[in-house]
């Protein structure tokens, strides 16, 4: 069930149905025009996307997601595009992008309405622009996104990197905005985001005094390449950033204190986010979702995937 709390500004649409289906037409007959991949033309595919989302979608949809990113919102939920026919899901983690080409010309037609540049990393995901979100039973038992069996505890993505100044190549710092569009969620799995507001007014004077100091070691998360990234050694949790708004780098398997005093504030910043309120999110087919990966905390459970061609999948794309 879904509890909304007071600090997460969490704004949510759904497009409606004959607007859907015309977006679907117009933006299948233009792919089909042309062979477009998402790493070698992802600005073809965001240029047709954008195109026909700015005609069709209503105004409010367009003015929320241009104002997403300045009004310093935490999540944004669009519900209800268009679904193309889908592929088996590509449990190996890739696919064939190619075939995906309406499902990328809205992904990245959304990311440009939100202002925002999408981009990769070398050290995650083979390079590429699109993360398969999918059970792949090469991760079994790891934390990564393509696990199924662990459960995540809150965490911020690729919390190790140091926070992206304005205007900076977004590919050496921790990604500011996660984005999602859902292929299919039939497992019926949430995503949990959390406002870190939620969480900083829940702690106490000297652990918020804690986690603002430069004692911790954070690490890569699993879906790192092995020795590509290191450690941010000697770094806060929680920081307050240019904007005056805390933002915080956590990721509960890979962040310790490097003091016994650090020790103990990461074990009373965990009770607290234990009690967190959350929006759970179940994911349905043509939804898109985009939060704040400084400001936001997100978590899935571990779940048992349906068989490999229904599995659930989930597409993300990094932003900044
Ligand atoms: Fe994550």
């Amino acid at each position: 069930m879904t509890s909304v709390p007071s600090l997460l500004q969490f704004a949510r649409y759904r497009v409606e149905d004959g607007v859907r289906d015309l977006l679907g037409k117009e933006i299948s007959a233009r792919v089909a025009e042309t062979n477009l991949e998402s790493d070698l033309d992802d600005t073809i595919l965001a240029g047709i996307g954008a195109y026909a989302l700015r005609r069709h979608l209503p105004g409010d949809i367009l003015h929320g997601m241009q104002v997403f990113t300045a009004a310093g919102s935490h999540a944004l939920l669009l519900s209800n595009l268009p679904a193309q026919e889908f592929p088996a899901t590509p449990v190996s983690g890739f696919g064939d992008e190619a075939g995906l080409a309406v499902t990328n010309a809205i992904h990245l037609g959304l990311i440009r309405l939100l202002e925002c540049t999408p981009f990769a990393v070398h050290f995650e995901n083979d390079g590429r622009l699109i993360r398969n979100v999918v059970p792949n039973p090469a991760a079994s038992g790891t934390t990564s996104s393509w696990g199924a069996d662990s459960e995540f505890f809150w965490h911020t993505d690729n919390p190790h990197q140091p926070f992206a100044p304005p205007g900076s190549d977004p590919r050496l710092y921790t990604p500011p905005y996660l984005t999602f569009y859902a292929v299919r969620n039939e497992e019926r799995v949430p995503t949990e985001i959390a406002a870190l507001d939620d969480v900083v007014v829940r702690l106490d004077p000297d652990t918020r005094l804690g986690l603002l100091a430069a004692e911790f070691e954070v690490g890569a998360p699993d879906s790192n390449d092995g020795e590509a990234t290191r450690a941010l050694r000697s770094t806060p949790v929680l920081e307050t950033g240019p904007d005056g708004r805390h933002r915080v780098r956590y990721d509960r398997g890979t962040t310790a204190g490097r003091t016994p005093a650090a020790r103990k504030t990461l074990e009373r910043w965990c009770s607290v986010l234990r009690t967190v309120p959350s929006a759970e999110l179940v994911l349905d087919t043509g939804d898109f979702l985009v939060f704040d990966n400084y400001r936001v905390l997100h978590r899935r459970k571990a779940f048992t995937p349906h068989p490999h061609a229904t599995a659930r999948w989930l597409r993300r794309c990094y932003a900044a």
